[in-house]
């Protein structure tokens, strides 16, 4: 999820593209991407984007700006966080290095296709936002392209983590109106599912399910951090019941798609509902609601900095102590932690 984010666009050396592509196209089995390893192929939002949001200034593109990436690299990469997002998990619990970005891949070495690229990008969704951004109907367009006509080997992740209601939200029409756009939302899901299967060829998905977005500091600013948004959590737990049925229907023998559970392990890391003082996860974040990089203006955002470039914004000592680095996106300890809590369920999907 982002809040404001625009348009990117590729440009430049179509010979070289070509150069690269026929190179990776080299190494799989028969000219195709595969091989030895799993290829790893994502699509989403800015909770998998590792850097195909293009730069186009603070302002717009906060991610590619101090103090985005200060835990990991050290500066920023594209990722929404101080540091690895859920794409880097995902990959390292299927046992491949990161995929690389769909917008770098001309800078990336000639095997990149052995394991897989990252079509996701910040603020995109299953409809169109209104961000600008490639919905997931066009990232896999583009994948279809990058195959070029090969059978795809390996593992989709596809990541929907609510950009298509809070473009709702946004838009002031409120949570009754992002609610009442579930089924829309998650029909459009489906029939990417589908396709992913039916049309592209995929034997194994890895889809998300919806994190308590009420629990978000954007929710939970307005209410002082003290709580979550109950509404907004309650779209989120109506959206995770209907993908569930949508998936029971599709694949009722759990063979080509995983629903990877990401709500139950960000509900016991921040949900003052399920504060257990005598539970190990409730010291693992001691600040759960108030993010790591505050904004001193209600409206701000984390990297804001005014016309003089003084900082608007405060960064916390220890991002490992946070839950949420900024408005909507989790610290690379707060990932960290609910891959844990995922990683069993994929090794478990990926033997059968
Ligand atoms: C997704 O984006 C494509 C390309 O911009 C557009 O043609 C299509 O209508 C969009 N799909 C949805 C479901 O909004
Ligand atoms: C949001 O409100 C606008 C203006 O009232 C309306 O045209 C639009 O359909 C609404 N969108 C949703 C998803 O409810
Ligand atoms: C918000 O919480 C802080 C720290 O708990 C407290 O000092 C402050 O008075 C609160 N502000 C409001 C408006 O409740
Ligand atoms: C498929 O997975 C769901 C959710 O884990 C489970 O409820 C269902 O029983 C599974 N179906 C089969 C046939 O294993
Ligand atoms: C709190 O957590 C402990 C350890 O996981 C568990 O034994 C206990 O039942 C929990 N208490 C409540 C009220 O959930």
């Amino acid at each position: 999820m982002v809040m404001v984010v625009l348009l990117l666009l590729c440009c430049g050396g179509l010979v070289l593209v070509v150069a690269d592509e026929s190179m990776a196209a080299g190494k799989g089995d028969g000219g195709c991407p595969g091989g030895d390893r799993q290829p790893l192929w994502v699509f989403g939002d800015s909770y998998a984007d590792t850097g195909n949001l293009g730069n186009l200034g603070r302002e717009l593109t906060h991610a590619w700006y101090d103090p985005y990436g200060r835990t990991f690299p050290r500066h920023p990469t594209g990722r929404f966080s101080d540091g690895r997002v859920l794409t880097d998990f995902v990959a390292s619990a299927v046992g491949i290095p990161t995929p690389v970005a769909y917008k770098l891949r001309r800078r990336a070495p000639g095997d990149l296709l052995a394991r897989g690229m990252n079509f996701a990008v910040g603020g995109s969704g299953v409809l169109d936002t209104g961000y600008f951004q490639r919905n997931i109907s066009a990232q896999i367009d583009l994948f279809q392209k990058q195959l070029r006509g090969c059978a795809p080997t390996g593992v989709a992740l596809v990541v929907v983590s609510g950009n298509d209601y809070s473009a709702v939200v946004d838009k002031n029409n409120g949570t009754g109106a992002a609610i009442a756009y579930i089924p829309t939302v998650v029909r459009g899901l489906r029939e990417q599912l589908r396709r992913l299967r039916d049309d592209v060829g995929m034997r194994k998905v890895v889809v998300t399910n919806l994190h308590p977005m009420g629990c978000t500091p954007y929710f939970t600013r307005p209410l002082n951090y003290s709580g979550c948004d109950p509404l907004a959590n309650a779209g989120a737990d109506q959206h995770n019941a209907a993908l569930r049925s949508v998936l029971d229907e599709l694949d009722p023998a759990n063979r080509t798609f995983l629903l990877l559970d990401l709500h139950t392990p960000f509900v016991a890391f921040v949900n003052d509902a399920a504060v257990n003082s005598s539970s190990s996860t409730t010291t693992r974040f001691p600040v759960r609601l108030r993010p790591c990089c505050v904004t001193s203006k209600a409206d701000g955002y984390c990297g804001q900095q005014d016309d003089a470039g003084n900082r608007q914004y405060t960064v916390c000592d220890d991002p490992d102590r946070h839950f949420y680095w900024d408005d909507v996106h989790p610290t690379q300890a707060a990932w960290a932690a609910v891959a844990v809590a995922f990683t069993p369920a994929i090794h478990a999907f990926l033997s059968t």
